[in-house]
C-alpha cells in the first residue's frame, strides 16, 4: 500500500498505509530513535499496546496509559506525559508514539512539542476520525473547561502509521462518526468521491478491509493537500471544517454526551447543505444526495428538537473561527467545492434551525 508524503514548513512526513502495520517490526525502525515512549489509552492498550511493544522490543519502548475518553484531554494528562518522558531519561532524539485516537494523538503530540522544545512523535491513529483527519497535519493540544482545544501547538508528525485492521475493534457509534469526516473531503473538494462513496457504503459498513483502505488513502491524500497549501490555516484549511461550526454548537448545546464529535459534524454537513441550497449555491439536489449519503452511512442528520434555535445560535457566535463578531461557516458552492463566507445574517440560521 502507498507511503504518502506531506511537505511542510520544516521537513517530511511519511504517511504509511498498511495493513498489520503494527505487527512489522520493518516498518517502524527507520522512525524510532533515543528512549521511545509508547503513549495510550485503556481501550487501545487492551488490543494493541502489547502488539506495538512487541514490534519495537529492540528499542525496549517505556508505556504510558491514560484514561479514553475526551475527558482525558486535560493539562493534568499532558504533564503526565513530560513528567513520565523525564521519569525516563528521554533526550532530544527521544520519540513519543502517540497509539489511539484524536485524543491520545493531540495530547501525546503536545507532550512532544514542548518538551525539550520538541522531540519527535509519530502518530498511530487507530480511529477512522484520526486515520483521515487528526493524525496528519500537526494539530495538537488540550482541552480547557471554556472549550475544546484551547491551548495547543502545531507539531508535524515524523511520521503516520495507518493500519486499517484498527477499525474493526472501533465501536459502531465511533465508526460511523468516522466516515462522516470521510465524506467532508468529498463534500468540499471531491464530488466524484460522493459517487465512490454512495456505490461503495454497503462495503464500508461492512468494514471490508480492501474498501476502507481505499477510503482512508483518498480522504487522507485530501488532507495532505490542503495542509501542504496552508499548513497554519491563514486560508484554505480552515474548509476542513465544513459542518463543524454548526456541529459543535449542537455538542456544546447537549454538553457532549448526546453525539460523538461525527455525528454533530454529520448534522452540521447536512444543515450547511441545505443552507448552502436556499442562498441559491448548490443545487436542492446536491444538498439532498449529501444528505442522503449521510443518512446510508447511518449518520443522524436531523438537528435535536429539544434545543431552541437561539440557544445553537448563540454557541455559533463563540466559535473561535469567527473574526470581527461575524460567523464564519464553511458553505458548499457545488457539490465537491467548499467555500468560506461570513456574511450570513443570524436570522438565516435561526429560520434554518426553525425548519
Ligand atoms: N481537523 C482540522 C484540521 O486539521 O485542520
Amino acid at each position: 500500500m502507498p507511503v504518502l508524503e506531506l511537505n511542510h514548513a520544516t521537513g517530511c512526513c511519511r504517511i504509511h498505509l498498511e495493513r498489520g502495520l503494527l505487527g512489522k517490526p520493518a516498518a517502524w525502525r527507520k522512525h524510532l530513535s533515543g528512549t521511545v515512549l509508547i503513549v495510550t489509552d485503556q481501550t487501545v492498550a487492551g488490543h494493541y499496546l502489547q502488539r506495538l511493544v512487541q514490534t519495537t522490543a529492540e528499542f525496549a519502548p517505556a508505556e504510558l496509559v491514560l484514561p479514553s475518553g475526551e475527558e482525558a484531554k486535560t493539562i493534568e494528562h499532558w504533564h503526565a506525559i513530560v513528567e513520565k518522558l523525564a521519569a525516563i531519561g528521554a533526550q532530544r532524539d527521544a520519540t513519543v508514539v502517540a497509539l489511539g485516537g484524536g485524543v491520545i494523538g493531540d495530547l501525546a503530540g503536545f507532550a512532544a512539542a514542548g518538551y525539550m522544545r520538541g522531540i519527535k512523535v509519530i502518530q498511530v491513529p487507530t480511529t477512522l476520525l484520526a486515520q483521515v483527519d487528526a493524525a496528519i497535519g500537526g494539530k495538537t493540544g488540550f482541552n480547557l473547561a471554556a472549550g475544546k482545544n484551547l491551548v495547543g501547538a502545531f507539531h508535524q508528525p515524523a511520521a503516520v502509521m495507518v493500519d486499517v485492521e484498527t477499525l474493526v475493534t472501533l465501536d459502531q457509534r465511533d465508526f460511523l462518526a468516522g466516515l462522516a469526516e470521510v465524506v467532508k473531503y468529498g463534500a468540499i473538494r471531491d464530488a466524484e468521491f460522493i459517487g465512490w462513496l454512495e456505490d461503495n457504503a454497503d462495503a464500508l459498513l461492512q468494514r471490508r478491509a480492501d474498501t476502507l483502505e481505499i477510503a482512508v488513502a483518498r480522504a487522507a491524500a485530501h488532507k495532505i493537500e490542503v495542509v501542504e497549501a496552508d499548513e497554519r490555516e491563514a486560508g484554505q484549511r480552515a474548509l476542513l471544517n465544513f459542518g463543524h461550526t454548526f456541529g459543535h454548537a449542537i455538542e456544546t448545546a447537549t454538553g457532549y454526551r448526546r453525539y460523538r464529535h461525527g455525528e454533530a459534524v454529520a448534522i452540521g454537513m447536512h444543515l450547511a447543505a441545505a443552507l448552502s441550497a436556499r442562498l441559491g449555491m448548490i443545487s436542492d439536489h446536491g444538498a439532498r444526495r449529501l444528505s442522503g449519503l449521510l443518512e446510508k452511512l447511518g449518520l443522524p442528520i436531523e438537528p435535536p428538537r429539544d434545543i431552541e434555535p437561539k440557544t445553537l445560535l448563540g454557541h455559533m457566535r463563540l466559535d473561535k473561527k469567527n473574526r470581527a463578531g461575524r460567523i464564519r461557516l464553511i458553505l458548499l458552492e457545488t457539490l465537491g467545492a467548499g467555500v468560506i463566507r461570513d456574511d450570513i445574517e443570524p436570522n438565516t440560521l435561526l429560520e434554518l434551525f426553525d425548519t
